[in-house]
């Protein structure tokens, strides 16, 4: 179980500052985190850029593209976060699906890398904004993955909406060639939350295989490969980290293995969001009752609002309460909103708690805050910064009733 970056002090201090519930990331785990990663890759010609839907926060990606990541966009709104940090161009690869011309359009004029979701969207990009000279397509590999996935969220290629046939990939290619398109990129995106390194690496080995077919068969070659995201982190206190350097090396392996066979060089992308923040952030949040019927509830001031990973997923996030420790009793930590899957932990083994304790959820870093709502009215949290040097910076104000009235026509 990893460290926690700050004591109790610190914690009370912040809370002074700063009402809870509130997310709160570590910057220095973060970039030591991106310093790790590219280490154990440096052999290789790789980038990672970072999926800003992991955590939108332009006061994150600042930090990140500092430390040389790209950003991974989904949507008009991520694009426009990009370009608010001043980050444009290749430094933006923008993975869609379901696309309005509209955000491509953006993406165009940002020279973003558009990565294509389907065969039909060549023509509909080309229609409605144009070709860029650099495109990339989006392969879904459906049922021909032999090695079975740990991930739980992602599941079977076959029935995932996203990408496209190997065929499509195919003669996609050779159409976007036609139609004079220059450079290529090809990308995937199999798995979410894997801790299994063989399955990082079989990603590889499938778009570096199917590169390789390309090229035979049509003579294209292409500028990257993107492996996507999906590097999993250890939710669990027993479960490891991947470790990235043993990742590295397999990835390498397979790109040294096409080169042989006579596919020529090409930058290996990925578009990792959990793995670099996700462990860096902490749902900050305060026990407001504690319920005794047939189990023992802690009602706490954060709901699935402002995390919904356990209610969405029965995603496990491990819980410190603040200056306790060892678990003596069971309980379920539930938020207040008027859905029974408004719960942080169900059964969890948890120190004798009492209202007004401080609760710590563990790993909020990434699709945390990011994935917020305001079903019953509730309202998003704030976002603070630990600093490097040990201040906190607010970089988003929590919501307030004004702002979920703001629509109202
Ligand atoms: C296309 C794409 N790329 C990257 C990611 C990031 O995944 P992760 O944060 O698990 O690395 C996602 C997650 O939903 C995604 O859909």
């Amino acid at each position: 179980m990893k460290k926690l970056p700050f004591n109790k002090k610190q914690i009370e201090e912040i809370i002074n500052d700063f009402p809870t519930p509130f997310h709160l990331y570590d910057e220095q785990g973060i970039r030591s985190t991106v310093r790790e990663l590219k280490k154990a890759f440096v052999k290789l010609p790789f980038r990672n850029y970072f999926a800003v839907k992991a955590l939108p926060n332009p006061a994150i990606m600042k930090i990140l593209y500092e430390e040389g990541m790209g950003m991974d966009a989904s949507s008009l709104a991520e694009l426009m976060l990009c370009e608010r940090v001043g980050i444009t161009g290749g430094n933006i690869m923008f993975s869609s699906n379901d696309t309005p011309s509209s955000e491509y359009k953006k993406a165009k004029e940002l020279e973003a890398i558009i990565n294509l979701d389907d065969f039909s969207y060549i023509n509909y990009l080309e229609k409605t904004v144009g070709l860029p000279e650099l495109v990339c397509l989006r392969y879904n590999p459906g049922p021909s993955l032999n090695e079975s996935s740990e991930s739980f969220i992602i599941g079977k290629p076959e029935e995932a909406k996203f990408g496209m046939t190997g065929k499509q990939i195919f003669e996609g290619l050779v159409l976007l060639k036609k139609k004079g398109v220059k450079r290529f990129g090809l990308h995937t995106m199999i798995a979410s939350n894997e801790l299994n390194i063989n399955y990082l690496i079989g990603t590889a080995t499938i778009l570096f295989e199917l590169a390789y077919k390309v090229y035979k068969k049509a003579g294209i070659t292409f500028e990257f490969i993107n492996l996507g995201g999906g590097i999993g982190i250890p939710y669990r206190p027993e479960s490891q980290p991947v470790d990235f350097a043993k990742l590295a090396s397999g990835i390498r392996n397979e790109y040294e293995k096409i080169q042989k066979k006579g596919l020529s060089p090409f930058k290996i992308f990925m578009e990792n969001g959990r793995v670099i923040t996700g462990p860096h952030g902490y749902l900050i949040t305060r026990v407001l009752h504690i319920k005794n019927t047939y189990k023992s509830y802690i009602g706490v001031d954060a709901s699935m609002a402002n995390l919904m990973r356990p209610g969405m997923y029965g995603a496990y996030h491990h819980i410190t309460i603040l200056g306790k420790s060892d678990g003596a009793k069971k309980y379920d930590v539930v938020g207040s909103l008027c859905e029974n899957n408004d719960k942080f932990a169900v059964d969890r083994q948890l120190p004798n708690v009492s209202v007004g304790d401080i609760l710590i959820i563990h790993d909020t870093g990434a699709h945390g805050h990011a994935m917020g709502f305001n079903y019953n009215g509730k309202l998003r949290s704030a976002e603070v910064l630990l600093k490097t040097n040990g201040k906190t910076k607010l970089i988003r104000r929590a919501e307030t009733v004004d702002d979920y009235f703001a629509t109202l026509v």
